[in-house]
């Protein structure tokens, strides 16, 4: 979606823009090359491994207008205040949110996001290890102790919410099962374990069985919804006023919050229809560009299958 967001953020010389997103740097060099020596770029991701090797074609190519951030978006207000403070702020023309995980990231055979490979349970994007032996982790939540620690209602909330999974109960009911013999450590015993869960028809239906609850736990592991919603929040707040913001998501859950946050920011008060006075004190911020969701073009999707499920939504700062 690239062609997409910078038709929509309009880079021009000597402009300030986020990306949100950093992962392999498509977006931010894009950027960059728009503002020129005079504007800048700050790359932000959770993943140390995505930040270094931007850093390293920053440094080959000698950019000085990009800045790296290994941080998490929802922090994106406090990360520009930072920036600002180094004297080379200027108003804040586009913030980009190309959501979920990148291509390097489902290819890494050893970050567990993807049921094709065999792993361990760590689909953290910060990609914290845990001490398992011990039963001890590092802050971060991983996907094993997820799977191995939730009570199993948890459990199967997490996959009916955040997976939209039809066996949900059926699949918790069968980790719960199943962990109490030995833990579940790899992306491969959890496969074996939701197909030996969900009925015959479903394992060898369209999608892979383990599709939607690999989704489930990645978003409850990085809590993906709770960080896109604090970050649109944080997001209105440092944009200049016809500052753009543009998400791309790629599942059902991130576009809902998107276009629910772009609508109550496109609205001054936002107090119950038969309420006899306005007591929310709701301010207008937002003015929605793309009145439709933007998709990839067929040629994007031939030569990147996975850009199929892409969402585009931009709103301006008013
Ligand atoms: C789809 S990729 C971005 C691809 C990028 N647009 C490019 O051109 O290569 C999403 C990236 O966002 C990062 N990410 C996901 N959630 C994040 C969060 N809450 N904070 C910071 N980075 C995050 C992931 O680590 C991943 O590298």
């Amino acid at each position: 979606m690239l062609r997409e967001v910078l038709e929509y953020l309009e880079p021009r010389p000597g402009q300030v823009f986020i990306d949100g997103t950093l992962g392999g740097g498509g977006y931010t060099l894009a950027l960059a090359d728009a503002v020129g020596k005079d504007g800048h770029v700050l790359g932000i991701d959770l993943d140390k491994t995505a930040i270094e090797q931007v850093a390293r074609l920053i440094a080959n190519a000698k950019l000085a207008n990009v800045s790296l951030y290994n941080d998490n978006f929802k922090n994106i207000d406090k990360i520009y205040k930072e920036f600002l403070k180094k004297g080379q702020g200027k108003a804040l023309y586009g913030i980009v949110f190309d959501l979920g995980l990148s291509s390097a990231q489902l290819a890494n055979p050893s970050r567990g996001f993807s049921f094709q490979l065999d792993a361990p349970l760590n689909m953290s994007f910060a990609h914290t290890r845990i001490d398992t032996d011990e039963g001890r982790m590092n802050t971060d939540i991983t996907t094993e102790y997820i799977i191995n620690n939730s009570r199993e209602y948890e459990l199967e909330r997490i996959l009916r919410e955040y997976g939209e999974e039809r066996f949900a109960r059926q699949i918790a009911k069968k980790i719960a099962v199943s962990r109490r013999d030995k833990k579940i450590k790899t992306t491969k015993e959890l496969v074996e374990i939701i197909k030996q869960a969900v009925p015959g028809a479903y394992r060898h239906g369209r999608i892979h069985p383990a599709t939607r609850t690999f989704q489930a736990l990645r978003i409850a592991t990085n809590d993906e919804l709770g960080s896109l919603s604090t970050a649109l929040d944080a997001a209105v707040k440092i944009l200049s006023p016809r500052g753009r913001i543009a998400v791309v998501s790629y599942h059902s859950l991130e576009d809902r919050i998107v276009k629910r946050f772009f609508k109550r920011e496109s609205k001054g008060c936002i107090c119950p229809p038969k309420a006899p006075a306005c007591v929310c004190n709701h301010k207008l911020t937002l003015k929605i560009i793309t009145k439709k969701i933007v998709k990839p073009s067929e040629e994007e999707i031939k030569i990147n299958p996975r850009a199929r499920s892409a969402k585009l939504r931009v709103a301006e700062r008013v």
